[in-house]
């Protein structure tokens, strides 16, 4: 057994509707360092649940006529099958309602009782009768009850108290000795200066005010309020005061908890104050991390923005979200959702620089070699920069993960899959492969890609697992070829391989231009306007309206690599790059252009022409070129930079 153990856990959701795409970020990336970290040999435990008690459940229920554990049984079985529809690996789906999990938080509440840690006073708070609830001053919406507007008014009940007080000098000195329990450094600071020194309030514990809860078993008609039900839901899991206590043993502190923002008050204040009086290790560390926003701010249920996840899945696939939002979401900080960024991300990184490395190297090996590279092979000095980054990437990968910095992780990944792009495009294998004499050094550069394939094959595997399994079965990689140690060396590739071409990992997305949308509608409207005089037969024959001419759109573009086509003599792939997006066009100008020529030009691009396959390449546009008799020209400009429009 493994000694290195890793213990990870996210919130535990609460079941009162559909989760959404920044419920699914938390859970991806906590799976995503889960995997990262069994790649690295740790003994992985990878918590995640919902949090199914309280008035909100009960009341939501009664609204809809069922009792609240038949409400929350259909909620989670929809969580849980969306964690299946992301590729979520966990090892356990904790709900509050386990029995094993009411028994460990009844067993605490005992404990902290009879040590004294809990007392029973009452309760002050502002009280909605129709809605049978109690709320704070800050919850309050002007002066009413935040659910149904009413009127509320002053009233107590009897309640438990937690002595959060007593315990803060301890944790106070437990932060500031470790500096990475809380992360990000500024959250910590947050909750130093805000929360901890003004003065910790004693926290209510217990509630008679409803009855969807854990009871308190010494004192019928309490039921335990909120967070000392949820949070010790990480060490119940384990069997904390239960029947399992060996997963405690073994996995307890937790490496990580990972967290939301707008929770991490609750898990560094008062989850380490439970655990210093439970006399318990703390976690590691708390990682709060950022919100995913939209344009317009928060998505809200009732104000119907809300961004779900298994739409997205249908419509990009599992993998192209994973990515997106690991990339997305910069180091602790908000993220903004849209649907356009996404595509953009499957376009460029996916489908272009990934996409593209893994089918010109497989479709050149597949041309010159039949598929499996030859053992003699020759070495030459520009292969040192590829074999150095190669060699580098996967420890600085691993310093990112370790940090939860998933978004530098793929970009450190990225910078590999271009550099062995550019690689491509510095030793023009096409060249090579029409003299007999450069077999052996073709040999080596084709081995070369393979190689950097692989090892970005075993980095991906935690963030997209389904790519990296694509893209080792297109390898025919072994298992072994697949380990953290088997990258660690450039030249595991084994000899002899055959590798097996599929299509394409990432099929290209059209852009829907929404931005633009209303502008072109008021252009096609105002030349609408404009020829509305003309009957199209009044019009000379072979002339078409400004509507026609309207619907093409013109793009400046920049040409940032070419090479010929591996399997075509008459076409050229053009890399271009057309303002933020880049763009692959195959085009049937061999004849008259060297692929160096080209790099550095110009060009105009018909932008919105409809993706087709040539040859097995995918061409998205079209460049034009003047032509007359046996001569052709590219039209290129001067001054423009890529992304303008030509009209
Ligand atoms: N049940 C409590 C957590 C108890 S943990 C012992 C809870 N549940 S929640 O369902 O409301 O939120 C769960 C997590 O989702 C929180 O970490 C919260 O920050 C996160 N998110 C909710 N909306 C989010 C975004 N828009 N973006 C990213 N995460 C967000 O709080």
């Amino acid at each position: 057994m493994s000694e290195k153990t890793f213990y990870i856990t996210t919130p535990i959701y609460y079941p009162s509707g559909n989760l959404h795409i920044g419920h699914t970020y938390t859970t991806v990336a906590a799976d995503t360092i889960t995997r990262f970290k069994k790649l690295q040999g740790y003994d992985t435990y990878f918590l995640t649940g919902t949090d199914e008690h309280g008035q909100k459940i009960e009341k939501v229920a009664a609204e809809a006529g069922v009792a609240p554990q038949a409400y929350v049984d259909g909620i989670v079985t929809g969580i849980k099958s969306l964690w299946d529809t992301m590729n979520i690996n966990y090892d356990q789906f904790i709900r509050t309602t386990d029995p094993e999990h009411e028994k460990t938080i009844q067993r605490i509440f005992k404990k902290l009782y009879d040590q004294g840690d809990i007392y029973k006073s009452n309760y002050e708070g502002w009280y909605c009768t129709p809605c049978e609830s109690f709320w704070t001053e800050s919850q309050l919406v002007e002066g009413n009850c935040p659910d149904c507007g009413r009127p509320v008014e002053k009233a107590s009940e009897e309640a438990y108290f937690f002595k959060m007080s007593k315990y803060a000098d301890d944790l106070l000195k437990h932060i500031e000795e470790h500096p990475h329990f809380i992360q990000p450094e500024s959250r910590k600071n947050e909750m130093i200066n805000n929360f901890i020194k003004p003065g910790l309030q004693d926290l209510c514990v217990s509630r008679t005010s409803f009855t969807w809860g854990v009871p308190v078993d010494f004192d019928p008609g309490h039921v335990v309020y909120v967070w000392i039900d949820a949070l010790p839901n990480y060490i119940s899991a384990l069997g904390y005061l239960n029947d399992k206590p060996d997963l405690m043993e073994k996995y307890w502190p937790a490496d990580v908890h990972l967290v939301g923002k707008d929770i991490i008050r609750f898990h560094t204040i008062y989850w380490p104050i439970i655990l210093m009086a439970l006399k318990l290790p703390l976690p590691k560390q708390v990682y709060g991390h950022g919100w995913i926003l939209l344009k317009g701010g928060k998505m809200s249920k009732s104000v119907g923005n809300v961004v779900d996840p298994v739409v997205l899945v249908d419509k990009y696939g599992v993998d192209a979200l994973r990515y997106h939002v690991l990339r997305e979401m910069s180091y602790g900080s908000d993220g903004v959702y849209n649907e356009d960024l996404l595509v953009s991300h499957i376009n460029s990184d996916l489908a272009n620089d990934l996409g593209n490395l893994l089918s010109r190297t497989l479709a050149m090996t597949d041309k010159y070699f039949g598929g499996v590279i030859p053992t003699e092979r020759e070495t030459e000095d520009i292969d040192t920069d590829l074999i150095a980054l190669a060699e580098k990437t996967p420890g600085v990968v691993s310093d990112y993960m370790d940090k939860l910095d998933f978004s530098r992780a793929l970009e450190e990944i990225w910078k590999l899959v271009s550099r062995s792009n550019k690689y491509i495009d510095e030793t023009q294998p096409w060249v090579l492969g029409k003299s007999p004499e450069k077999q052996a050094r073709l040999a080596q550069v084709m081995y070369n890609l393979t190689e950097s394939l692989r090892i970005v094959t075993v980095l991906i595997s935690a963030a997209m697992p389904e790519t990296a399994r694509k893209i080792g079965e297109q390898l025919n990689c072994p298992a072994a070829c697949l380990t953290w140690d088997s990258i660690q060396h450039f030249g595991g590739y084994p000899e002899g391989l055959k590798i097996e071409r599929c299509d394409a990992l990432f099929p290209r997305i059209e852009l829907e231009k929404k931005a633009e949308q209303p502008v072109k509608e008021a252009k096609a409207e105002k030349a609408k306007k404009e020829n509305e005089s003309k009957t199209p037969e009044e019009l000379p024959e072979g002339l078409i309206t400004i509507d026609d001419f309207a619907k093409v759109q013109l793009r400046v573009a920049e040409v940032v690599a070419c090479e010929p086509h591996p399997d075509a003599d008459r076409l050229l792939v053009l890399q271009l790059q057309v303002g933020q997006e880049k763009r692959q066009v195959v085009s049937g100008i061999a004849k008259y252009y060297a692929p160096a020529d080209l790099v550095g030009k110009t060009v105009i691009l018909v932008a919105n022409l409809k993706p087709v396959n040539l040859r097995g390449l995918e061409s998205n546009g079209m460049i034009l070129a003047a032509t007359k008799g046996k001569k052709l020209s590219l039209v290129t400009v001067d001054g423009i930079p890529s992304g303008g429009k030509v009209s």
